[in-house]
């Protein structure tokens, strides 16, 4: 076992391969110090990359109403019982505002599917953001919508775009999302977002009902197809008010052994530890840095709507001000010898 484990990590860091199998063993494998290994390959090839430097992104979540079913989520259109809201054009702008003065070079605009805001309104938000704060990056992360709005909005200044593909497996995707969604247009919307020039990110939710090692292996073929900048994994984590309530929780450990496997296949990729990751688990941000993880993305929404956007039960940050936030994960870098990067953090491809 120990030149098995051995093996598939040095085929990780010199070839950038795994098979099916060995992504099995690597899974299944309750040996803690070669766990221990896999992390420190991941975590060493992250500094050689991006030296010891986390990049925080300024999370803004202008809406919770979203026209979408996806079993798995608290926001879902079927959900009754959540309060709903929508952040005007002024609050967004405000929380910009906020964001620079702490130090954000970066917002994440991120909503439910929410076609109150035409793509008139999301240029107009994302021109007046980049008007005011030229040096920053604008993400959208606003689901599946046409080629031509996703070209308008690059046109209006968004670099960068948001649209895990949850699962890449057809069969498993119908098994989380109603019949009116389908793996293919999230597919072909990923690959739109790519054409058109963005910076992409796409990923998978981990532990998912029906999910096992080759769900899993399917995500990362399409991955390498893909070649996205940013990769966001986390553990699905049940809500109260979805179907699914009583479905267990995604796992942490194969949420982090997944950073690393990524981290190892694409060296350059941004990849945040999220916030599922750090309700899963009170050390789980830090634990996914030391996993090769490299970005953060704080929660710049307002304070009175945090509780609203739940995801799932329990997430962290919905009673604390963007600031506290800030000052708390700083000092949660840096206790393991991190630091915050000043930069804009953009793909090293995309640098100028
Ligand atoms: N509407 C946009 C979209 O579809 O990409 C962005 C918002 S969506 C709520 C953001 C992400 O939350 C999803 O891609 C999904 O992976 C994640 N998510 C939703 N429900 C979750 C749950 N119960 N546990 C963990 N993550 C969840
Ligand atoms: Fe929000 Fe720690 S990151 S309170």
């Amino acid at each position: 076992m120990e030149d098995l484990y051995e093996r598939i990590v040095a085929d990780l860091k010199q070839k950038q391969t795994i098979s099916p199998e060995d992504l099995k063993t690597l899974l299944a494998d309750r040996e803690e110090t070669h766990e221990s290994r896999l992390f420190a390959a991941a975590r060493e090839r992250a500094v050689q990359t991006f030296g010891k430097q986390i990049y925080l992104r300024g999370l803004i979540e202008f809406t919770n109403y979203c026209k979408n079913d996806c079993y798995y989520c608290g926001i879902r259109a079927g959900n009754a019982r959540a309060k709903r809201y929508r952040l005007s054009e002024e609050e967004i702008l405000a929380c910009c505002n906020r964001g620079e003065t702490l130090g954000f070079r970066t917002f994440v605009l991120q909503g439910g599917e929410d076609p109150f805001y035409s793509d008139d309104d999301i240029c107009g938000i994302i021109e007046k953001i980049k008007k005011k704060h030229p040096d920053c990056a604008v993400t959208l992360s606003i689901g599946e919508r046409s080629r031509e709005a996703y070209r308008r909005f690059f046109e209006s200044g968004a670099e960068r775009y948001l649209l895990r593909q949850e699962t890449a497996n057809e069969a498993h995707y119908s098994m989380l999302h109603p019949p009116a969604m389908s793996a293919e247009n999230r597919k072909r919307c990923l690959w739109d977002l790519k054409e058109i020039g963005y910076q992409v990110g796409c990923g998978f939710l981990v532990g998912t009902p029906g999910q096992g090692v080759s769900e899993i292996y399917e995500d990362l073929i399409f991955m390498q197809e893909l070649q996205p900048q940013m990769i966001g994994i986390g553990p699905y984590l049940a809500h109260q008010d979805t179907p699914w309530r009583d479905k267990p929780d995604g796992n942490v450990t194969d949420t982090l052994r997944l950073l690393s496997v990524l981290r190892l296949l694409f060296p350059k990729a941004l990849l945040p530890a999220t916030t599922a990751l750090g309700t899963a688990d009170p050390k789980g941000r830090e634990k996914g840095i030391l996993a090769g993880a490299n970005v953060l993305m704080p929660n710049l929404s307002p304070a009175a709507v945090r509780e609203k956007y739940l995801l799932y039960d329990g997430k962290i940050c919905t009673g604390e001000e963007a600031a506290e936030c800030v000052k708390c994960l700083s000092d949660r870098i840096e206790q393991i010898g991190y630091t915050v990067a000043e930069s804009r953090g953009d793909h090293p491809d995309f640098c100028q």
